[in-house]
């Protein structure tokens, strides 16, 4: 009884920490682009490996022909270098229309028809990391809106060219904007990543409330040192890594 009772109310103050959107309530797995693919947009060139619809499409037959889906691994994720140069008329963001003629809207489709979903990504800032536009604190309510009516299913927010100040307004900015979509979207920060990923810098328990998941080390790279080195700081700062996480909060690790 006096178990039970415990249980119940852990579970609870779980509830109540998580960001409630309904998503993520297990580890999300997949697939992202970034640490083969990079920023390749050579699409002339390197028709196979540039940042386009035909890569994310050939990735999502892979999970979903190869058995990947079934082990549940149903997030394909599109990571920086997708959009155009320029917004469009009316200030939304548009993916490159050379390397993804479909549009994003129609990829989505692509990925639930196979009962896989659509991650995409966006910068807190003047600019993503690549150098593509970024999303300044004015521009948020109207991207987390172009991602909703994409029907997009997680976004990654990263957080190249802004400042702490800036950070500390737009991540639970946008937060707040997803949910007024009113389309559950698994919310990705890498905020913790830009402020060194531990305690006092970083709040977990504020992250735990604003998104899914987040970002708090380094990049991966193509090799064994690297995931070592990743693995080796998730273990040394485990005490306060562990607490952190639970159903619709998790550390994201940019293995997948
Ligand atoms: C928005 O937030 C409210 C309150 O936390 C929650 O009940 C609702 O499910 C959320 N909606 C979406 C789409 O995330
Ligand atoms: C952060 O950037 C904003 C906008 O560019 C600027 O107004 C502010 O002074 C900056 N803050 C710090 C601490 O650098
Ligand atoms: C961390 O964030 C939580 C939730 O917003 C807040 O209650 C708490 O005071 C913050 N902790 C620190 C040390 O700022």
């Amino acid at each position: 009884m006096h178990l039970a009772a415990l249980l119940f109310a852990s579970a609870l103050s779980v509830g109540t920490l998580a960001l409630d959107n309904g998503v993520m309530r297990t580890p999300p797995m997949g697939w992202l682009a970034w640490e083969r693919f990079r920023c390749d947009i050579n699409c002339e060139n390197d028709p196979k490996n540039c940042i386009s619809e035909n890569l994310f499409i050939d990735m999502a037959d892979r999970l979903a022909e190869d058995g990947w889906r079934e082990l549940g691994y149903v997030y394909v994720n599109i990571d920086d270098c997708w959009s155009s140069m320029e917004r469009d008329a009316k200030g939304r963001l548009q993916a490159d229309p050379k390397r993804f003629p479909g549009g994003i809207h129609k990829l989505a489709r692509y990925m639930h028809d196979r009962g896989l979903k659509l991650g995409i990504y966006g910068d807190m800032g003047t600019h993503t990391c690549g150098g593509y536009p970024g999303t300044t604190l004015d521009k948020i309510q109207i991207d987390a809106q172009t991602f909703a009516d994409w029907e997009v299913d997680m976004f990654k927010f990263d957080g190249c060219y802004s400042n702490a100040t800036e950070q500390e307004k737009g991540y639970p900015l946008m937060s707040k904007a997803l949910n007024a979509t009113g389309r559950p979207i698994g919310y990705s920060c890498s905020w913790p990543a830009y402020q060194g990923g531990l305690p006092p810098k970083v709040n977990y328990t504020l992250l735990g409330q604003i998104c899914n998941l987040w970002r708090n080390y380094g990049d991966i790279q193509d090799s064994w040192d690297s995931v070592l080195n990743i693995v080796d700081w998730f273990f040394e700062n485990q005490d306060v890594l562990i607490p952190a996480a639970g159903p619709g909060r998790y550390a994201f690790l940019k293995v997948f």
